[in-house]
């Protein structure tokens, strides 16, 4: 295993492509926008697929030395089997733009979205999605392998799939623990056919080494009170099954999960690294013996919130987390990047002080010993927010959704003061 990755440490911050391009109108997030089915539209976003190189130079201005991105499926493959030279082309120059930027791109295979055809077909539930996953994968390295080395598979798989297959407030809004199992088996199912080809065709087509990893979402977890059985174990199994579970799954090669899952996946070791999304902390209380109950929103216990500091989402912002995630996550041996981390506010000092004491954490993570290799703030610019639709701003950018003009908020050049404090290496 190559536990270095990168002489360099990444700074920079992220984005999705549903969340800025606009108008992907092929995919299963548009229908259900158009359906009403959650507050705002997309439309178009902050329509970065035709100002992507203002805000690369945004990115460059800013000294950060990476960007997150991901491509958009729908607009590659919008119909099964059919590609879009013209849409190959445009990644094509928005990650030669980065390049030659001296920016390194950090590229999300996917990011929530699917082609409208394939959601059509029972999206991750459809038995057959991971050898489509697949061959999307190995076309994007075939295409834009000697473009990017550092890869995502999938962004917060747990998170998708307790969404949109257990809780139903996303796409394709299915409610029910089979729907929600099947979602992840078959996300990890794709990863690993995905990073074995990735690395087969970078190695054939372009003769070099790539890294792959996934974006998984952490929370810190705490129980409510010191009560064993209706606090401590809730939270622990919570940590575990939210947490661990997928990364460990396909570290170890086999699915499992007592009393939920076993099963062999056809490759052991199958992360190059682990991206960490980390945001907040949750209070667990014993709330039901149901997964819906264990999973939901049942089992916190609100009245933490008020003590703790609020984001405008209400999540609480607890930095502490991230320093104690990284710890436990170091147990896999393998190097650690922070895919995301970030705040929405409308209080750009409390973003400030936000990004301060995350940052303070990963230095001091680092300070001892642990191999974080990078952070992505996140996100660069105010975006679609899924389904809180455009309210939430968690921009370094703040956007004027009127005129789409782009306005560098404070909290972007004390990030930027921070890396120059810091240094990149
Ligand atoms: C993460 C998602 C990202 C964004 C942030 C706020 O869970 O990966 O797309 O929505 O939360």
């Amino acid at each position: 295993m190559d536990k270095k990755i990168s002489d360099k440490f990444l700074w920079g911050a992220a984005t999705s492509s549903h969340q800025v391009e606009g108008q992907n109108y092929f995919n299963d997030w548009w229908s259900w926008e158009q359906a009403l089915k959650v507050p705002d539209q997309s439309l178009l976003a902050c329509d970065h697929y035709n100002r992507f190189r203002e805000d690369f130079r945004i990115v460059k201005q800013l000294g950060h030395n990476s960007h997150r991105l991901s491509l958009e499926w729908s607009r590659l493959e919008p119909k099964e089997n059919k590609w879009d030279e013209n849409a190959w082309s445009h990644y094509r120059e928005v990650l030669s733009t980065l390049n030659s930027l001296g920016i390194e791109p950090f590229l999300t295979l996917n990011h929530f979205t699917l082609p409208k055809w394939l959601a059509d077909k029972g999206g991750w539930n459809y038995l057959q999605i991971s050898n489509y996953f697949e061959n999307f994968a190995k076309k994007a390295v075939e295409k834009l392998g000697n473009l990017v080395t550092y890869w995502l598979t999938l962004n917060e798989p747990m998170v998708l799939a307790i969404l949109s297959y257990l809780v139903g407030i996303w796409p394709p809004g299915k409610t029910s623990v089979a729907n929600m199992t099947k979602a992840i088996e078959l996300q990890m199912e794709a990863h690993v056919k995905a990073y074995r080809v990735m690395h087969k065709t970078a190695n054939n087509i372009h003769h070099k080494k790539i890294y792959v990893g996934i974006a998984k979402n952490v929370a810190k977890m705490d129980p409510c009170t010191d009560g064993f059985i209706k606090n401590i174990l809730p939270t622990f199994w919570r940590h575990h099954f939210y947490n661990h579970f997928f990364i460990w799954s396909l570290k170890h090669g086999c699915i499992f999960f007592p009393g939920l899952f076993f099963k062999i996946l056809p490759l052991r070791g199958s992360l190059d690294f682990i991206g960490l999304n980390y945001y907040r902390r949750f209070h667990i209380k014993y709330a039901g013996l149901t997964l819906k109950k264990m999973l939901g929103d049942d089992c916190l216990c609100l009245e933490h919130r008020i003590g703790g500091k609020r984001t405008d989402l209400w999540w609480e912002s607890y930095a502490q987390g991230l320093y104690d995630l990284i710890k436990e996550f170091s147990r896999y041996h393998l190097p650690i990047i922070i895919t995301e981390n970030g705040i929405a506010t409308d209080d750009d000092n409390q973003r400030i002080e936000f990004i301060k004491e995350h940052l303070d954490a990963v230095a001091k993570a680092r300070a001892d010993g642990f191999l974080v290799k990078g952070y992505f703030y996140w996100s660069l610019m105010d975006n679609f927010e899924w389904a809180d639709g455009f309210q939430p701003h968690f921009g370094l950018v703040k956007i004027d959704y009127a005129s789409l003009q782009r306005m560098i908020r404070q909290s972007a050049y004390f990030y930027s003061d921070y890396i120059k404090k810091i240094g990149l290496d």
